[in-house]
């Protein structure tokens, strides 16, 4: 038996996680712990709340809220501690960095100290491949490279990673360290680009992409990351990170290539706009050590952008309500002043 508090876990990679360890564990009872901040949605749980009442349950609460942490993890029982709450968009960071600073660092260190104060948790923290920065080369990023954050956002989740391991070496706190690549997938709010791009092209919207779109990513299916968590979750040594990704890399311009063709869209819809203050152009990943314990990625990148473009045609109940919402003003606040350019940038 094991019962997990998973925070965040009513946003993006959280619910998918959640409904991947519920459907694959019988024995194991999760508890959703989430602020509900605009990118957390009960929508995204319907199903999970239907499927498996007995062994789900959901708290509102803020990771920053130290007393609302240590009651949910008494009223519970929890012994595992998954944290997927952050606040996640690179362009919300440059705008507003504050919350960035709250939720994922602040946070990080309450659930730390209340891990530490119930007798050591397991605890796993859910981080990203920004925190390496931008790799040059054909370098791929190993986990004992130095972390070089260059975004609010990465700078920010690159404080939670130090936070876990420090945790780990002064207090012995039995944790690991997941690093994934951009997800994609359903029930990913629509800023971040693939939705963003799905659902601007079915309203025959342009498709803003930043400079020449020659930038680099690794778009990994969500499944492929909730089942690699879970593997370090199980299999992973403790005190250890873990790269999550295909291991491979595609152009944005590629990736919009694909998701215009699955539309069956024309190119014409492609903006060249001016770029994001600071983009990093390539994250790449050697995931050598997650395929050692026995994990492997189902989806290539182009079957990671058709499924999740069919998902958005098949589900405009999850993702027109949002864009009609707060959503609109912050679309207005990034991209009405943004420049097009006449001829994508160098
Ligand atoms: P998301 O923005 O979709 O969801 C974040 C969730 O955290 C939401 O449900 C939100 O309500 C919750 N939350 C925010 N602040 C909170 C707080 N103070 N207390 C409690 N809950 C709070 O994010 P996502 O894309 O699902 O990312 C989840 C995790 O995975 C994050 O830690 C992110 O850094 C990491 N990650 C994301 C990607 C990606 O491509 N999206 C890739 C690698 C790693
Ligand atoms: P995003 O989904 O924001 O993820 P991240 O910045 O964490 O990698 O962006 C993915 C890539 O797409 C990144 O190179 C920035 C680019 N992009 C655009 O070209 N246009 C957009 O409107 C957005 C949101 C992103």
């Amino acid at each position: 038996m094991q019962t997990m508090l998973v925070t965040g876990g009513a946003g993006f990679i959280g619910s998918n996680f959640v409904r991947y360890v519920l459907e694959q564990h019988t024995d194991t009872t999760v508890v959703v712990y989430d602020k509900l901040t605009y990118a957390g949605r009960m929508e995204n749980l319907v199903d999970v709340a239907e499927n498996f009442a007995g062994r789900y349950h959901f708290m509102q609460g803020d990771i920053c809220d130290a007393p609302a942490v240590n009651a949910a993890l008494d009223q519970f029982g929890i012994d595992t501690i998954v944290n997927f709450a952050a606040e996640t968009h690179v362009d919300r960071s440059i705008l507003d960095p504050d919350a960035f600073m709250r939720t994922d660092v602040y946070g990080t260190y309450v659930l730390l100290e209340a891990a530490q104060k119930h007798g050591g948790l397991r605890y796993h923290q859910v981080s990203t491949d920004e925190v390496y920065g931008h790799i040059h080369g054909d370098h791929r990023s190993l986990e004992t490279d130095c972390m070089a954050p260059r975004s609010p956002y990465a700078a920010s989740k690159a404080g939670g990673d130090h936070l876990v391991n420090a945790y780990h070496i002064t207090y012995g706190l039995p944790i690991t360290i997941s690093r994934g690549a951009n997800n994609i997938g359903p029930y990913q709010y629509p800023e971040k680009v693939v939705p963003l791009f799905v659902t601007n092209a079915l309203n025959d919207m342009h498709l803003p992409v930043y400079g020449d779109g020659g930038q680099q990513r690794d778009y990994q299916y969500v499944q492929d990351h909730c089942a690699g968590i879970d593997m370090v979750l199980r299999r992973g040594v403790i005190g250890e990170s873990y790269n999550v990704g295909t291991g491979k890399e595609m152009t944005n311009l590629r990736m919009v290539e694909i998701l215009l063709d699955e539309l069956g869209k024309p190119a014409s819809l492609i903006r060249h706009v001016e770029d994001r203050a600071g983009h990093d152009r390539r994250y790449c990943m050697n995931v050598d050590k997650l395929l050692a314990l026995g994990w492997e990625p189902e989806y290539t990148h182009e079957e990671a952008i058709r499924a999740t473009v069919r998902w958005y045609v098949a589900n405009p109940w999850w993702w027109e309500p949002i864009r009609s919402g707060e959503f609109k003003e912050y679309y207005q606040r990034v991209y009405g002043q943004r420049k097009t350019l006449s001829t994508p940038a160098a």
